[in-house]
């Protein structure tokens, strides 16, 4: 038993100190299966405290640190190269009471998504970002990667909710600016500059978020367009007319055909259509009718499936909400997470099966995402022997349409070699001038943003 694990199970206790294979395999590999590392061992503390002292102990045995939190990371972030230790923060699962005042709620980062949901539904509010993964993505992973997912076209990223954090360095040293004045211009935001580090400045252990106010009645369409043309020109309507609009996501024919087939799901339409769009109106007063009157002006609708009772407006969201894990039911896919401006959609969309075919002439690639920010998950299936070259060829077509090379999964380790595509030169200096202030001994997920150099 080496001194480092000894130091470990004094801070957390034995039986969160993991170093048997099997014990430590499910948080070795990605929930794609795609990325693998081994860890030293797991640790799991049960709060901020402990996570200090886990991380002196790690600093002063010189051990680099992979930070955790449920798994539900796309892009490798949160699965060890080899030989860290696995800093898992599934424990930190404190739940405050909502602060219906401020609208605002403190919560532990190993919370799930879907527990903070509930918790401020509890209250009489609502959390504005929702994605499919909420049973086990934690709010400490959505705020390390700035998630995403349906609610953006409200309520922004997972950075807008977020009010304050607390958080640890590498040395052990805890930041905690949890509930910050309500105007506060007293010098650079770390709480910001902490969403969307992707563990490599420090380790968040607690988050306050704000809340907005509860989802109301909700009315849902599915809706058959003729492609991607069309399904811009019926988002541009929904923008322009809809003052309940929630959601606006994007799916095709491969996809939903692909869903159907692994979920055993009826046709949603009359007929078949190159593109789909989900859309989802929330509000005070019953959404239906301002959402079946948008469609029935708007030229792009090729048919329309609307619901507005809970069990039809899940049945509708499955077409879109299914595609992860019909696509991971499938095999293991090359997944990329890309935005172009909503002016290159189109060309690139056409553009894909080209550069895909060029270098995995079987593969089959599934497009979908979320219409509003031109983001779409990319998954190419039968390629991963040429995963590189897919990648390669597809953020490249990416950047001539001047896009991101990740719209909300963040970089990870998978993206990192193409990183100059999206950040320049002088950019990306200045972020490892960052790093080594916060990390400067480069402990704090070693490999994940930041390019080797
Ligand atoms: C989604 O939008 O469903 C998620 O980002 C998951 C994925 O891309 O697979
Ligand atoms: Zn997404």
């Amino acid at each position: 038993m080496s001194a480092l694990e000894d130091a470990l199970r004094g801070v957390v206790g034995d039986a969160h100190v993991l170093t048997d294979d099997d014990l430590k395999a499910s948080y070795e590999t990605d929930w794609t299966r795609r990325f693998h590392g081994t860890a030293r061992c797991v640790v799991r503390p049960a709060d901020t405290a402990q996570v200090a002292a886990v991380l002196r102990a790690c600093a002063g045995a010189g051990v680099a640190v992979t930070v955790q939190g449920g798994n539900t990371g796309l892009v490798g972030g949160g699965v060890p190269a080899g030989g860290e230790v696995l800093l898992s923060l599934s424990r930190l699962t404190a739940l405050e009471p909502v602060d219906t005042l401020a609208a605002q709620v403190t919560v532990g980062a190993g919370v799930t998504l879907e527990a903070l949901q509930n918790h401020a539904r509890a209250a009489g509010l609502d959390f504005g970002v929702d994605l499919a993964a909420r049973s086990q993505a934690s709010v400490g992973g959505l705020v390390a990667t700035n998630a995403g997912g349906i609610r953006v076209v409200r309520y922004g990223s997972t950075r807008a909710q977020v009010v304050g954090v607390e958080a640890v360095l590498a040395d052990g040293t805890v930041l905690s600016r949890l509930d910050p004045p309500a105007k506060d211009n007293t010098g650079y935001d770390l709480t910001q500059l902490l969403c969307g580090s992707e563990g490599t400045l420090a380790v968040i252990t607690r988050v306050r978020v704000r809340l907005v106010p509860p989802a109301g009645e909700a009315a849902v369409a599915l809706v058959g367009v003729d492609g991607t043309e069309g399904a811009l020109r019926l988002l541009a309507d929904a923008r322009a007319k809809l003052t309940t609009l929630a959601a606006a996501e994007l799916c095709y024919a491969e996809g939903v055909s692909l869903v159907r087939s692994v979920g055993r799901l009826p046709a949603p339409l009359s007929e078949d259509f190159p593109a789909y769009v989900v859309i989802e109106c929330t509000g005070r007063t019953d959404p239906t009718d301002e959402l079946v009157e948008m469609l029935g002006e708007c030229e792009a609708v090729g048919d329309a499936a609307v619901a507005s009772d809970a069990a039809g407006r899940a049945k509708l969201w499955a077409y879109r909400e299914t595609h992860t894990e019909a696509i991971s039911a499938t095999g293991v896919p090359v997944k990329l997470d890309i935005c172009v401006p909503l002016d290159r959609l189109t060309a690139l969309v056409d553009e894909l099966p080209g550069v895909i075919a060029a270098v995995a002439p079987d593969a089959r690639t599934i497009l979908f995402g979320h219409l509003n920010e031109g983001n779409l998950h990319v998954n190419v299936l039968g390629a991963e022997a040429v995963g590189e070259k897919v990648t390669d060829e597809v953020l490249r077509l990416v950047a001539a349409h001047r896009g991101s090379i990740s719209s909300e999964h963040g970089v990870g380790r998978a993206k990192t070699p193409w990183l100059d595509l999206s950040r320049s030169t002088e950019e990306i200096e200045a972020m490892r001038r960052v790093k080594a202030a916060f990390d400067p001994e480069g402990r704090l997920n070693p490999g994940v943003l930041l390019p080797a150099r």
